[in-house]
Formats: structure tokens, sequence, C-alpha cells
């Protein structure tokens, strides 16, 4: 598809291609930036790009997703506000430079069919698929946590968005078939298997995550004051990685109601992260569903990051008999919900939630039965 898009509109073949996956989150959500633990996997939807090198320095680039096109200097790179899906492959290309690396220029084609602001990581597919691109275009190379990095200060310093690092990880080093466990303190990883007795189904609400970006920047910096005040207590922690919930009942009194909700959601949550890795490896899914349920509740209840739509999505989820279980995925306040569903039933259940949705919202909800897949960086 993208090789036949560039076709049409430069007239030859392209030099090269690369793609990226988007991701969904298992469990482990709002850990990432708190030094925590994730479980996402790379999901079988991909950005693709198609590219041929240039000698002008200049970028001329045109998005399949919005029919679009935008030109602009390698040396003048600078964000543009008309042409915002650009801003992703402007933000790599500039931070490649000025980390040395020469760039001569190139006609790229992106697109693909990771939805869009649907909490899927289409951006940090776009900027993982641009470092590939570029390394291919022009003969770089670089260590797959130097792609990681590049890729989220991307989306952190020149899109501005202040996200963590679980993103651009899982679409870059995202394995078939398995789901990634990911300490975000040190990035050490391991691979865990998803069982074929079950599947991942995200049931997307419709909801772009409109209020997504201000609320995390509010708890991004929700958790930095809990951890200062925690420290009152002698308590010397640098994230709430370091502590239990033994530790944050001992010294709750540092904290305010809300602090103390927050930092509650986020200590629990890496438990049941590692709680959730020792289920999958011994293949006790049940147990496993049910601290995804464990999670939606305290993202619902401690972290406030879930809405009506995304509540009523796991509810109609938790009434089927196929499921094991369900929450929201990503940021929150909009965007999907991701279901254990036992692989039989997969089908009847999208139906379910698509009718059951409709009634209760008057929306319609996408439904993507997903397959873990290999990442950027993964792919054979
Ligand atoms: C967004 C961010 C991630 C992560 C999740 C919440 O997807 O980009 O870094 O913080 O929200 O788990």
């Amino acid at each position: 598809m993208i090789n036949e898009a560039f076709q049409k509109i430069f007239g030859a073949r392209p030099i090269v291609t690369a793609r990226a996956p988007g991701r969904v989150n298992l469990i482990g959500e709002h850990t990432d930036y708190n030094d925590g633990f994730v479980l996402p996997a790379a999901i079988d939807r991909t950005i693709e790009f198609a590219a041929r090198p240039r000698n002008d320095n200049v970028i001329y680039t045109y998005s399949t997703n919005f029919r679009d096109h935008v030109e602009f200097r390698l040396d003048a790179i600078e964000k543009d506000e008309a042409h915002p899906w650009s801003n992703y492959l402007r933000g790599v290309l500039k931070f490649l430079q000025e980390s040395g690396y020469r760039l001569t220029g190139a006609d790229i084609v992106f697109g693909g069919n990771v939805p869009r602001e649907a909490g899927l990581s289409s951006s940090a597919a776009v900027e993982v698929g641009a470092v590939v691109l570029a390394m291919k275009l022009f003969q770089i190379e670089l260590e797959p946590m130097e792609v990681v990095r590049l890729a989220r200060r991307a989306e952190n310093e020149f899109v501005k968005v202040p996200c963590g690092v679980m993103d651009q990880f899982a679409c870059a080093m995202g394995k078939s078939d398995q789901a990634l466990f990911l300490d975000c303190r040190d990035l050490s990883y391991r691979y865990v298997p998803l069982s074929p007795r079950v599947k991942l189904v995200v049931c997307y609400s419709g909801l772009r995550r409109a209020l997504a970006a201000s609320e995390y920047g509010i708890r991004l910096k929700q958790c930095r004051q809990a951890v200062a005040q925690l420290g009152t207590t002698g308590l010397a922690v640098k994230s709430l990685r370091e502590i239990d919930l033994t530790d944050l009942e001992v010294a709750s009194y540092s904290l305010s109601e809300i602090l103390l909700k927050r930092a509650r959601h986020v200590v629990s949550e890496n438990d049941r992260v590692l709680k959730a890795v020792k289920d999958l490896e011994k293949d006790d899914l049940e147990s496993f569903g049910t601290l995804m349920i464990a999670s939606h509740e305290s993202l619902r209840d401690d972290y406030e990051v879930s809405c009506r739509e995304l509540d009523v999505l796991v509810d109609l989820a938790l009434r089927h008999p196929g499921v094991l279980g369900a929450r929201m995925t990503g940021a929150g306040f909009g965007g999907c919900t991701v279901n254990l569903v036992r692989a039989d039933t997969a089908e009847p259940f999208a139906e379910a939630i698509k009718e059951g949705y409709n009634k209760a919202t008057g929306l319609n909800a996408e439904v993507y039965v997903c397959k873990a897949s290999d990442g950027a960086l993964t792919s054979t």
C-alpha cells in the first residue's frame, strides 16, 4: 500500500522502507514515569514508511492518513502547528542531526492503520519508524536503546508531550506472541509468552483522548509531589517505584488525600504487574484477568483517569462469559480498553460490545482483535 502511494506521488519506486507497530498495554498503567513496571505488547497494526534520499537538504513528506504534504529544510527544523502530523518526523530528524549524524534530505510517504489519538501509540510508531527509516536512508547505526531514547526525546522535547518510555520501547522491541515485561528504571526487560488460549481484544471508545494531555501532566506532578512529601517522613525515595503498600501506609500521614490516592495507584499497580508476570508464566490466565480488573478499579477510583465510556466498556466486557479481564489502557480519558478474551469467543465478544456500547452511550465502538507482534527492531 505505502509503496503504491509513493509510486503514485513520485512516479518511481521507493529506495527504502520501514515500519513500526502500535502497542497495547496489558497492565502497568501510569507507572513508566514513576520508574516502575509495565507489560505492553506491540500489535499487528502498523505505520509504514517508503522513501528515497535527496541531496538538497529538503524533506518532502506526505501522510496517507491526513492526505496532506509538507516540505521543510533540514537546517531549520521547527514545530509546524499547521501540519502537526509532521512534528514526530521533524523531531526525530532534528535530534539525529543534533547527535552529529549528517542527513541530506528525503522524499518520505508514511501512514498506516494504527488509529490516531486512540491510546494505541500511533505517535510512538511514527517516531520509532522514522528513526529506523533515517538509519536506512543515511546509513546510520544506532543501538536499540539509542533508537528508543531518540524516539522518546522527539515526543518529550519536540512535540512536548511529557510521556514515559513505555510506548517507544514497546513499538521498537515488541515480540510476536509475547508480552514485554519492562522495568522502566533501568530498561531491563524480558519477554513473557501469551497463551494461544486467549486473544487480546482492544475496544476503542471513539473518544479521542481529549483531556489526556493536561491531566497527564497533573498526574506526573502529583507523583513527584508525593515522592517529595514521603521524603519528609524519613523515607529516602527517588520514585514511587521504591516503596510498597506497607511503607505507604506508615508514611500516609505526610500526604493529602489526593496524593495518597495517586501514590496508592502507582504502588499497587507495580505490585500487580509483578504478580501478572508470574501468572502469565504459569499460565494462570484467570488470576491475570483478576489483576486487570483491579488495575481498572485503581485507575478509575484512585488515579481518576478513566471516564464513563471506558467504564461502560469494561462493565460490558465483564458481563461476557468469555472474558477473563478488562481494563482501560493507555493514558485514559478516552481511548481504548484492553480485554483478555478466550480465543474461541473473541468474535461474539466483539459483536456484544459494539451493540451494548451503542445502546448505553449512543457512540460506536471499534473493536480490534489484536495479535502481539514484532516491534520495529525485532522483526526478522
Ligand atoms: C501514555 C504515555 C506512556 C504511559 C501511559 C500511561 O501512553 O505515552 O508513557 O505513561 O500513557 O501508562
